[in-house]
């Protein structure tokens, strides 16, 4: 997590770090902070809390102009979110400012041996460690990016470190491990990032560092070595999209442009990707046939709305394909043993591509033997990066820490490679292919159906402002649906919310309903098997008091008079519904917390991307 920004050039380099930061502060909103390098000498401000408080701070307390700077936006793990544990961290004789994503594992051992040396350490944080370590190295390693290459070498775990010298001010110089780094390449400026976004208003040039890399930028040079001083090469690419479409747009919240963003972003990862036939075509997938063909086992393994994303996908792939699917939270994945090989395909889900989780579960995969396809929406992230494969999902840049139109998308691009797979491999589905070709498509303009009727889930939201509890029930592809519509509401408006699979409720569930408890149904199409039986599932909660709010397909009457609200959906098959049934439950959810007051885009505790085990 944390969001990290580095500039060198002829901005006022406090403007275009302070900038970078509100680009970022998706990443962690703990608190906030700034160095920049004038006049032989670093300047720090720092505090507690969001970016603003920052902001108010350096009004307060102004800093020189400067051309050099670094900023940070912390989601805290070691020490309190407080203003002395906020980053930059500076060296004892104030010449050194570091600011760190990420977690040094071995900082106990380390602060423990530079307080025996007698170094005063301030802040309860693992970073501030590597101040003092730069310090001491510069002694006999004169250089910065030398010194910090030779402490990088006594670290252990995840980091991306920058670091500003008070006695180098056109120098900023940052190391990568385990977390995430891009630089972007300006005209007679350099950029340093967590992320394209803090850059994009000045460039779309970037470029990817890799596993154990230093950079280190002036205005007219980027050098890339490793942790060994060795020139390593690095890729450089194109941002393919601009700043405008990291902004609101007009929309009041991050969240709400998202939610309205999904039928282009769903249209975009379908674009150029399927024929009317049915054929799909993954250019870039980077898996021979020869090996598709081979594959007896997939494992899908990814976290939060990524995870229940991989939960749908399952339905379709062992639909289409005939290839068990087993689908595993990442932060469990690697810690069960579990069985792969050669012929296992395991599919990495992440919208951004960094979740630690994520990354450690694939790459204990690929240590396994298996081959690991990654599903992601960030360009030259670290996980597609070290995939074997990748099927990009082309939502463009999501801001708001709940995931929305990335959801849908992964659902999307799970459904395309589990239709290409099945295509190479000649399974029955063949003879289905054109119709559920006609049907994705079609996906995107059902969205925008659902979209222009939602002034009624809001008035739900406001009418249920005061409950405690609200639980969501599914079955088959809407059960993961139940999952996330529970995830939304948990993490934006802080209410008790639970996804069950409407068949299990006889096995326990049910015990919590009780008078008035709001129960959202996500009903499976008329003519789909389970119709039936989850209309039987309504009416046993709503017996028992429950107020039912049921998603049912337009034209079904059959739910009328067991629902309280009704929420109605475009008709489409079974498989293509959580397409539309999720986007009320978003909804539903941003509605709630905005009524509460709370902030939706950046919800207490929580950060886009959480680069932390
Ligand atoms: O970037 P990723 O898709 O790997 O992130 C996974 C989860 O952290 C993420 O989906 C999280 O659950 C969202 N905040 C949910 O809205």
């Amino acid at each position: 997590m944390c969001g990290i920004v580095g500039y060198v050039g002829p901005q006022q380099a406090q403007n275009v770090v302070i900038e970078g930061l509100r680009r970022l502060e998706y990443r962690g909103y703990d608190s906030a902070g700034i160095a920049i390098v004038s006049d032989q000498a670093i300047q720090t401000r720092k505090k507690a809390g969001k970016l603003a408080n920052l902001e108010a701070e350096l009004v307060d307390s102004p800093i020189s102009p400067s051309h050099t700077g670094i900023g940070h936006t912390r989601w805290a793990t070691h020490g309190a979110p407080n203003d002395v544990n906020a980053h930059p961290h500076v060296s004892e004789d104030g010449t050194i400012a570091v600011i760190h994503n990420g977690i040094i594992e071995n900082f106990a051992m380390l602060r423990d041996k530079l307080i025996a040396e007698g170094v005063t350490l301030r802040s309860q944080t693992d970073t501030e460690v590597v101040a003092h370590l730069l310090s001491k190295q510069m002694k006999s390693t004169p250089g910065l990016a030398d010194a910090l290459r030779e402490v990088c070498q006594v670290l252990t775990g995840a980091f991306t470190l920058v670091v500003v010298h008070a006695d180098t001010p056109d120098v900023v110089v940052a190391a990568r491990r385990n977390s995430p780094l891009v630089v972007g390449r300006g005209d007679g400026e350099n950029f340093l990032a967590s992320d394209v976004a803090a850059f994009i208003a000045h460039t779309r040039n970037a470029i990817e560092l890799g596993q154990d890399q230093i950079v280190e930028i002036t205005p007219n040079s980027i050098e890339v070595t490793d942790f060994y001083g060795k020139p390593a090469e690095f890729t450089e690419y194109e941002v393919t999209w601009d700043a405008a479409a990291a902004e609101k747009g007009g929309f009041d919240l991050f969240m709400l442009k998202e939610i309205a963003e999904q039928p282009k972003a769903v249209a975009d990862t379908l674009l150029g990707r399927i024929d009317k036939s049915g054929k799909v075509t993954l250019a870039d997938l980077g898996l021979d046939d020869a090996f598709l063909k081979t594959i007896d086992k997939i494992i899908i393994t990814a976290c939060g709305t990524a995870y229940h994303s991989g939960l749908i996908a399952k339905y379709a792939i062992e639909h289409w394909t005939r290839i068990p699917c087993e689908v595993e939270l990442a932060s469990e994945f690697r810690y069960r043993d579990p069985i792969l090989t050669p012929t296992t395909l395991v599919v990495a889900i992440s919208q951004s591509g960094e979740t630690m989780d994520t990354l450690m579960a694939m790459r204990y995969a690929r240590e396994q033997g298996a081959k690991v396809l990654a599903i992601c929406n960030s360009n030259g992230s670290t996980i597609p990066r070290e995939s074997d494969a990748v099927i990009y999902t082309h939502a463009g840049p999501e801001i708001a820490v709940a995931s929305t139109k990335a959801f849908l998308t992964q659902i999307v691009a799970c459904y395309l490679f589990a239709m290409y797979l099945a295509q190479t491999r000649g399974t029955g589905y063949g003879k289905d292919a054109a119709t559920v070709a006609l049907e994705l498509s079609d996906m995107p303009s059902m969205i925008d159906l659902v979209l222009d009727t939602t002034e009624g889930v809001k008035a739900i939201a406001k009418e249920l402002i005061d409950k405690q509890s609200v639980l969501f029930l599914g079955r088959s592809v809407g059960f993961p649906v139940a999952l996330e519509g529970a995830l939304k509401l948990k993490e934006l408006a802080y209410m008790h919310a639970e996804g069950f699979a409407a068949g299990e409720l006889k096995h326990g569930p049910i015990a919590l309903i009780e008078d008035g408890i709001p129960v959202f149904v996500v009903v499976p199409p008329q003519d789909d098997e389970l119709h039936d039986k989850i209309v039987s599932n309504i009416q046993e909660v709503r017996a028992r008091g429950a107020l039912t709010i049921v998603l049912a397909e337009e034209g079904d009457e059959s739910i009328n008079e067991f629902s309280d609200h009704i929420i109605r959906l475009p008709k489409c098959p079974a498989l293509m519904q959580p397409l539309v049934a999720t986007v009320p439950l978003q909804i539903f959810s941003c509605e709630m917390a905005t009524v509460k007051g709370y902030d939706v885009d950046q919800p207490r505790n929580l950060a886009k991307s959480v680069t932390v085990e």
